[in-house]
């Protein structure tokens, strides 16, 4: 089931960090679980939405803060309110010739189908794969950075970790390494293992470049491709058994 949008997503209107979040999720989807009123939603695949305009995407969220949620005060949401790193990232995915400049607009009035059906609550899991052959910067832009935040620093509050400082030890205890790829967000992201392989080694160096041990082998795609295909079970209760690992060896994390 997705979660739900009644009731639920007005409360982050209130605050510049909930407005920005509720710009950006539009924008990169949202892969991996969510807890919403003590309810856990596993597994979710929500389409970006980036191929819409600026505008439609801010009309959309103030229809949903509206009309579910009750918020009357919608002055702030202005195409000027979203990311401005996300709509740079979206911007470079723009097409250059007029075939493609037209495949676009298709997409975008299928995408506007999806996204009125999303709104009717009957199901955000929707596979589309959105630009995929970007950079691993771009790539975790779209694919990650609704969650984890554009720096990494996730939002402890809400159950997403910071990335920042603490990925590199993961890879200092058994099933850590394996973790950071069977994770939900990593291992069912649209993405394919070879982009997959080189966000990961890109997370590694951009967030937690000292952590890392000497002698890390980067990922290779093989080894991507046999972790996707070996989900976890229980993802955060493997992260707490890798957690107190680390506490055995001094190094305490969230
Ligand atoms: C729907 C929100 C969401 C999205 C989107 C998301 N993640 Fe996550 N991610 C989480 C949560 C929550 C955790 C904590 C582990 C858990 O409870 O599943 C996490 C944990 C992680 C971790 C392990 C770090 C730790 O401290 O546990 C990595 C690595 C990670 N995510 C990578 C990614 C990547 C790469 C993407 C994009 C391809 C991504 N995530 C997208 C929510 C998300």
């Amino acid at each position: 089931m997705a979660p739900p949008l009644a009731s639920n997503v007005g409360r982050h209107a209130g605050s510049p960090e909930g407005r920005n979040y509720l710009a950006r999720v539009p924008l990169t989807g949202m892969v991996g679980s969510i807890t919403v009123d003590g309810v856990r939603y596993l597994g979710n695949n929500m389409p970006s939405f980036a191929a819409l305009s600026d505008a439609d995407i801010a009309s959309v969220v103030g229809y949903v803060l509206r009309e579910f949620n009750g918020v009357a005060d919608l002055t702030w949401l202005t195409r000027a309110s979203l990311p401005a790193c996300v709509k740079a990232a979206v911007r470079r995915t723009k097409p250059t010739s007029n075939a493609a400049a037209c495949r676009r607009r298709q997409e975008v009035r299928a995408m506007q189908k999806v996204l009125t059906l999303a709104l009717l609550g009957m199901t955000a899991s929707l596979a589309w794969a959105g630009p995929d052959a970007g950079s691993p910067r771009m790539n975790y832009m779209l694919h990650c950075s609704g969650c984890h935040g554009p720096d990494g620093s996730g939002s402890p509050s809400s159950g997403v970790p910071s990335m920042r400082g603490t990925l590199g030890h993961f890879l200092k205890v058994k099933d850590g390494r394996e973790f950071l790829i069977q994770v939900p967000g990593t291992s069912q992201s649209s993405l394919s293992h070879r982009d997959t392989a080189e966000l990961a080694n890109w997370l590694l160096k951009t967030f937690s470049p000292l952590e890392v041990p000497a002698n890390t082998l980067p990922y290779s795609t093989e080894e991507v491709a046999r972790l996707r295909n070996d989900p976890l079970a229980d993802a955060p209760g493997r992260r707490a058994e890798i957690v107190q690992h680390l506490k055995e060896q001094g190094i305490a994390i969230d």
